[in-house]
């Protein structure tokens, strides 16, 4: 089958295995009444819940309602299966705000991400009251899950920018080959797996005692996202040696250049016959290594995008980075921080989308989305 169950401990689109297509979307409230913010958290569960079933969004569907009224689903998905549809929901920092009353419960870790260097952040993509991840086999099936949850929305609130990808860059369980992004890289080598369930424990759920003010959150996680655009035609021109620097890793098999397979532990300490080290100290892999950043790993969630051409030649094209973390203090923004100064790729990627949610954990049936919040 390739449904994946929307109730769980946790929401689904996080350690479930990593589609192949993304819609991403957040979304602004227009409404300042917490009885309407509630009301939507109740309809798009129940729509998403029945979405990822392959159901249409709503009871009636797209061509058994009122002939006078506009069906309670738009119809693309009709002859679709449900393509192993997650929809993954967060809330924003400015959720937070005066409006709904919900500044006390808001988490102490839920704030705006810093400025990093080189940042080019526009507006119409970064930031967001609520995030929607849909990703699915189908790239049809998770627009139609946001455009639907758009729909149902409308009155309440409105979609502040989204963003579609069409390769993962990740891989979240060991069932799955490694990927590669739009610079030709195996990426998702070093990712959290969803087998391994204690670095999920240590790096990505949050627990019930790491912030008392916010217990709601437990069970859930941060989301990060970022679109990186990467500056495809300099890449292209630079040799492979000069590649494979940057990264740390060769290009064919994704073994570090230390030595060794795919999985081989990179070896930071070999040298090679001149005594340099194999693997540059500023490639990203060095400076994304957990052994450079206190012990911290992610759950690496993103996709390749590509977003046409930006009328000056050049594709406008890039990573679409999602990571969940369990805390964004520790283990994003440290590590973005140092990326963004020292990392040899820095050079060949301009960061021009960002937003940090919170997402809660999973629901129950007849339970909604962020139900403990409230
Ligand atoms: C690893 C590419 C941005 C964090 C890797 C790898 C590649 C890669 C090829 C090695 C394979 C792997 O283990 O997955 C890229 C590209 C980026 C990008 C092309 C931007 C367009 C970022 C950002 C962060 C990040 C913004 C976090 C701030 C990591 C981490 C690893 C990694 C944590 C695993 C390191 C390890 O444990 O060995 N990335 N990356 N990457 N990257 Fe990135």
């Amino acid at each position: 089958s390739d449904v994946v169950p929307f109730h769980g401990t946790h929401q689904a689109g996080i350690a479930t295995r990593a589609q192949d297509r993304l819609h991403f979307a957040t979304f602004d409230l227009t409404t300042t009444s917490r009885d309407d913010l509630v009301d939507l958290l109740q309809r798009w569960t129940v729509a998403a819940e029945r979405m990822t079933r392959g159901l249409p969004a709503g009871e009636l569907g797209p061509v058994s309602g009122p002939y006078e009224a506009p069906p309670d689903d738009t119809g693309e998905a009709q002859e679709l299966s449900a393509a192993n549809l997650t929809i993954t929901f967060g809330f924003g920092p400015s959720l937070f705000d005066d409006r709904f009353g919900l500044a006390d419960r808001r988490p102490a870790l839920l704030e705006d991400l810093p400025h990093f260097p080189g940042d080019m952040l526009e507006d119409a993509r970064t930031g967001g009251d609520l995030a929607v991840q849909a990703c699915a086999d189908d790239p049809q099936v998770a627009v139609h899950a946001i455009r639907n949850l758009a729909r149902i929305a409308f009155g309440t609130a409105q979609v502040r920018w989204s963003q579609l990808g069409y390769g993962r860059t990740s891989r979240t369980s060991q069932a799955q080959a490694t990927p590669r992004n739009l610079f030709g890289f195996k990426d998702g080598t070093a990712n959290i797996l969803a087998e391994d369930a204690a670095a999920l424990d240590e790096h990505v759920w949050v627990a019930g005692a790491d912030d008392p003010d916010a217990a709601w959150l437990a069970g859930g996680s941060y989301l990060v996202a970022r679109r990186i655009r990467m500056n495809i035609e300099t890449w292209d021109r630079g040799s492979l040696h000069e590649q494979e620097t940057i990264i740390g890793r060769t290009k064919g098999s994704g073994a570090p250049l230390s030595g060794g397979k795919e999985g081989t532990e990179p070896d930071f300490a070999r040298q090679g016959n001149g005594g340099q080290p194999l693997i540059d100290p500023a490639s990203h892999v060095a400076m994304a290594h957990p052994d450079a950043n206190g012990g911290v790993r992610m759950l690496r969630r993103g996709y390749n995008y590509t977003d046409g051409s930006d009328g000056l030649g050049r594709l406008d094209a890039g990573l679409f980075f999602l990571a969940f973390v369990r805390n964004p203090a520790t283990h994003y923004v440290p590590m973005q921080n140092a990326l963004a100064k020292n990392d040899l790729l820095s050079e060949y990627l301009r960061h021009t989308g960002s937003g940090l949610w919170a997402v809660p954990p999973g629901t129950r049936d007849g339970g909604w989305v962020g139900q403990a919040l409230f």
